[in-house]
């Protein structure tokens, strides 16, 4: 593979003697140096690094910072795809969470330790090459992947595991989630994962199609089965033969068709709109719906027993804001994949951005964010993404103006981060709080929080 085989590493570092010594270290990269912002950018556009490891306390002022979050944001506006490892001295984790802030990948305290700093530079690369693998795939088409379900929240975890688990039996699975949630990102990656993925994915809204057209969108007709009938149509049940038929919005499917439906997956056959035959159609059955079923059906509004035939295997979406992480890990991939697709120089986020996008509700989920991102891309105009680019503020509407019950969540949030962060240590993390130990034990039995699980 010659020259490609080969990912190539921009150290900059002013040090001689470490760079001698990182290079010999680094001998299965193509190792490049710069010792100051203006060779560190010549270097990038040069030969486009796919890993920067960046000392932060760049000449003539190793002591100011800036010169080197300028020089990021430089790399990142650049090459937004590079991977920027930054380097600050042990009493600079501050700088090193602003960089990270700025849309570094990484970052590294000195001294160097070479075993350490070879994996997380080895991480970065592998990570380089993944997203390369990725961008590939997806130019190739649609179909041809696994489309990633971002997250690495335990809730999307789980759901992930779920989907490998199901795609490859044919039951039939029922997606639940509020709008937004990925549903039929999921269903598609449940039919790309399966035995049929070289068959159709045929997809139906049941709430956007008109209910007198309902029907011969799903059965299809002959030719003179009514006025305007005139030719024979395919319905998208029978297009989908050999793959799968996505229903979404299922719960918005009229009575009638519902027991049509029904007869339709009991006998897996079905007849045309004035035609006279039967039709043996095979395929796999995946619906989703925002609404409750549960209680829908107690309310007469949807058949129980096509519940259960729809529902062999329920997958329920959770809502983004409880899925913790994952909405900085979006934010970033939606922020390059619209950076790229409009060629603007946009590199990362503000401090702040990042602690609005936290702290908002979400309420329309992964879209509201691709959307918000999408839209915050192209109004940026260069740099970095902030907090009004974003116009996240208007509505947090499910907030609580209840006092008492807005002061225990907030309680409860900064106990549970407190924890997790001193990986449930109570002794620790009743110092971080600022109280005593028996108080935080008293809170955490009154806010019914536990650290057993
Ligand atoms: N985990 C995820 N990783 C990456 N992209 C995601 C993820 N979840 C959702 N998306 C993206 O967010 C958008 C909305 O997802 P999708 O259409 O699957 O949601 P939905 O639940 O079907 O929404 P609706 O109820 O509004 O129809 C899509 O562009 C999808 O690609
Ligand atoms: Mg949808």
């Amino acid at each position: 593979m010659g020259k490609e085989s080969k990912g190539v590493l921009l150290v900059v570092e002013d040090d001689s003697g470490l760079q001698r010594q990182l290079k010999w270290f680094f001998d299965e990269y193509e190792v490049i140096f710069a010792t100051d912002q203006g060779s560190a950018i010549k270097q990038v556009r040069r030969f486009d690094p796919d890993v920067v490891l960046l000392d932060l306390g760049l000449p003539p002022h190793p002591n100011d910072i800036d010169i080197g979050l300028t020089t990021l944001t430089e790399i990142l506006g650049l090459s937004p795809a590079t991977k920027v490892i930054v380097v600050t001295g042990n009493n600079d984790r501050d700088a090193a969470v602003q960089a990270i802030g700025l849309g570094a990948y990484d970052f590294y305290l000195k001294p160097f330790d070479e075993e350490i700093l070879k994996l997380v530079v080895n991480r970065a690369f592998r990570v380089r090459e993944l997203e390369r693998e990725n961008q590939r795939l997806l130019a190739i088409g649609q179909n041809a992947v696994f489309e990633g379900i971002i997250g690495a929240s335990e809730p999307i975890s789980m759901v992930n595991r779920l989907v490998e688990k199901v795609a490859p039996v044919d039951a039939s699975v029922l997606i639940l989630g509020e709008s937004g949630t990925g549903k039929e990102l999921v269903a598609r990656a449940i039919h790309n994962l399966s035995g049929r993925r070289d068959g159709p994915f045929v997809a139906i809204n049941c709430a956007a199609i008109p209910e007198n057209l309902l029907e011969s969108e799903l059965f299809g007709y002959e030719k003179g089965a009514f006025t305007g009938a005139v030719r024979q149509t395919l319905g998208k049940i029978e297009r989908a033969q050999g793959g799968t038929l996505f229903l979404d919005e299922i719960g918005d499917l009229p009575q009638p068709l519902q027991a049509k439906l029904l007869r339709f997956i009991q006998e897996r056959k079905i007849e045309r709109i004035g035609g006279h035959e039967e039709i043996d159609v095979d395929v796999r059955i995946v619906s989703a719906t925002h609404r409750d079923l549960k209680t829908f059906i107690q309310e007469g509004g949807f058949r129980e027993d096509l519940y259960y035939r729809l529902s062999e295997v329920v997958i329920h979406l959770p809502p983004l804001r409880e899925r913790s992480g994952d909405i900085i890990l979006l934010g970033k991939y939606f922020l390059q994949k619209y950076a790229s697709e409009y060629k603007k120089k946009v590199g990362g986020f503000s401090r702040e951005a990042i602690q609005s996008m936290e702290a908002y509700a979400w309420p329309g989920n992964v879209r509201e964010l691709e959307n918000k991102i999408k839209r915050a891309v192209i109004m940026a105009d260069a740099g970095i993404i902030d907090v009004d680019d974003l116009e996240l503020e208007s509505n947090r509407v499910d907030l609580p103006f209840n006092l008492r019950e807005v002061r225990a969540n907030a309680e409860r949030e900064a106990i549970v981060r407190a924890l997790a962060y001193t990986d449930k240590n109570i002794a620790k993390a009743a110092e971080l709080l600022g109280v005593s130990r028996p108080t935080l034990y008293d809170l955490m039995k009154k806010l019914h929080i536990t650290t057993t699980d």
